[in-house]
């Protein structure tokens, strides 16, 4: 994997590979916002567009004609023919075929069931690692819930953790290193290959089994497919909510005022996730232009990239008043960190479980930390975000 050249301008040669980008990306995007403010680079494809204002992200998220969402991001060397994962690679009819078939599994209702379980796994989380002075918010705790929960709901191990991160992240370096990802995903095709077998054998309630009664226009789903639904749902609920909840982490430990109130008032916590949501939110994702259209003062192309740079909006000050300050009980929010249009987060349900428990079980085992004194704190590159090392001390 070959180092990317750096960045002289980013309004025609942006990477979010970049490590400028990746350590903190927000100056970037109000200042492409401001004077550009769709930016360009040929480092990927053949050429990627960048819309950075709340305005030409929510046109483009709702014009599922003109922005098709079968493509499967970026690369070096070239737009490549991937695999479509439903239903995040699918246009209309075909992806309401699919996502109405995994709503019911994600509405509130089935969701709130959850709550026990994912408060018993945070819990048993927590007492543990606040037995230490030193603990990795990141990789020591928000890692590890996202992708126990997930298995839970899919009904496969929640020890296989490690394996589903290792995976996640050859995806994220995916745009540069083509082979790893292939890698990875073969192996996650056999590994769901295998699950969907012993399923069939012997049923169990459990997201696999139920999507192996799913008939669409008489028809079920072939192996392949749904070991493609499957990736999708194991790879989209993981390092996205890992990134917010490992953030809003970040910032409480920065933070002591906020942390304060919300271990003061417990009820504040669902509003203040609303604002780490919009404030970091984790997920860009990809649009192919099927014919010419004119956006933001930009002229695209049939066969164009968009990056899907949905954070960016999150912090437009157009949309938002303090679109950069943290306000945990700001009151207008309507933000983007989930999408918009057709493709609207399927899973925000559950992201918001895990981040109120995450949170919640958190503060009332650790109210007082604090980053440790020159603390190195990392971050995920590529287009999904979030902090990888956050290391606190306790206060005890
Ligand atoms: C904080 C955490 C999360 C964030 C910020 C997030 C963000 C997003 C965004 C921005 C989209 C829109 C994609 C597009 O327009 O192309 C999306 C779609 C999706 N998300 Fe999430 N997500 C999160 C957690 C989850 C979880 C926990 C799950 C489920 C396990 C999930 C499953 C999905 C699926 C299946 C789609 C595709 C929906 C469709 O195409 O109809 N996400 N998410």
């Amino acid at each position: 994997m070959s180092t990317p050249a750096p960045v002289e301008d980013w309004s025609t040669d942006w990477d979010h590979h970049a490590p400028e980008w990746v350590a903190d990306p927000w100056p970037i995007w109000d200042e492409l916002r401001t004077g550009c403010p769709i930016a360009h680079t040929d480092r990927y494809n053949e050429g990627v567009w960048l819309p950075t204002r709340h305005e030409d992200l929510s046109t483009i998220a709702h014009d599922t004609t003109v922005f098709s969402s079968g493509h499967s991001g970026a690369t070096i060397g070239g737009t490549k023919q991937r695999a479509k994962f439903p239903p995040i690679h699918l246009d209309p009819p075909e992806h309401m075929d699919v996502r109405r078939e995994l709503l019911p599994f994600f509405n509130p209702k089935r969701v709130m069931a959850w709550e026990p379980v994912v408060e018993e796994h945070c819990e048993k989380l927590a007492r543990e690692l606040t037995k230490r002075d030193v603990v990795d918010l990141a990789s020591d705790y928000a890692a590890h819930i996202p992708a126990a929960v997930i298995a839970m709901i899919l009904g496969i191990p929640p020890s296989d953790g490690d394996r589903f991160r290792k995976w996640i992240h050859a995806l994220e370096l995916g745009d540069l290193d083509t082979d790893m990802r292939d890698v990875a995903l073969g192996e996650m095709s056999a590994y769901f290959g295998a699950v969907i077998n012993e399923r069939r054998a012997d049923p169990r309630d459990d997201l696999i089994s139920y999507l192996l009664d799913i008939e669409i226009d008489g028809e079920r789903f072939d192996d392949e497919t749904l070991q493609r639904i499957l990736i999708l749902q194991l790879i989209a609920g993981i390092d996205t909510t890992w990134g917010v909840l490992g953030a809003s982490l970040l910032h409480l430990a920065k933070t002591s005022a906020d942390r304060e109130r919300l271990v003061a008032d417990p009820s504040l916590i669902p509003n203040a996730i609303e604002e780490f949501l919009r404030a970091f939110a984790s997920v860009s994702l990809w649009r192919t232009v099927t014919e010419p259209v004119e956006i933001g003062g930009v002229e695209m192309a049939e066969g164009d990239t968009v990056m899907m740079v949905f954070p960016a909006a999150c912090r437009d000050p157009e949309m938002f008043e303090d679109a950069d300050k943290v306000i945990i009980d700001r009151e207008r929010n309507r933000h983007v960190a989930f999408g918009a249009g057709i493709h609207r987060c399927l899973g925000s349900n559950l992201a918001r479980l895990e981040l109120n428990v995450g949170i919640r079980t958190w503060l009332a085992h650790a109210p007082d930390f604090e980053l440790v004194a020159d603390a190195n704190v990392t971050w995920a590159e590529g287009a999904i975000r979030g902090p990888r090392s956050v290391p606190v001390r306790i206060i005890h």
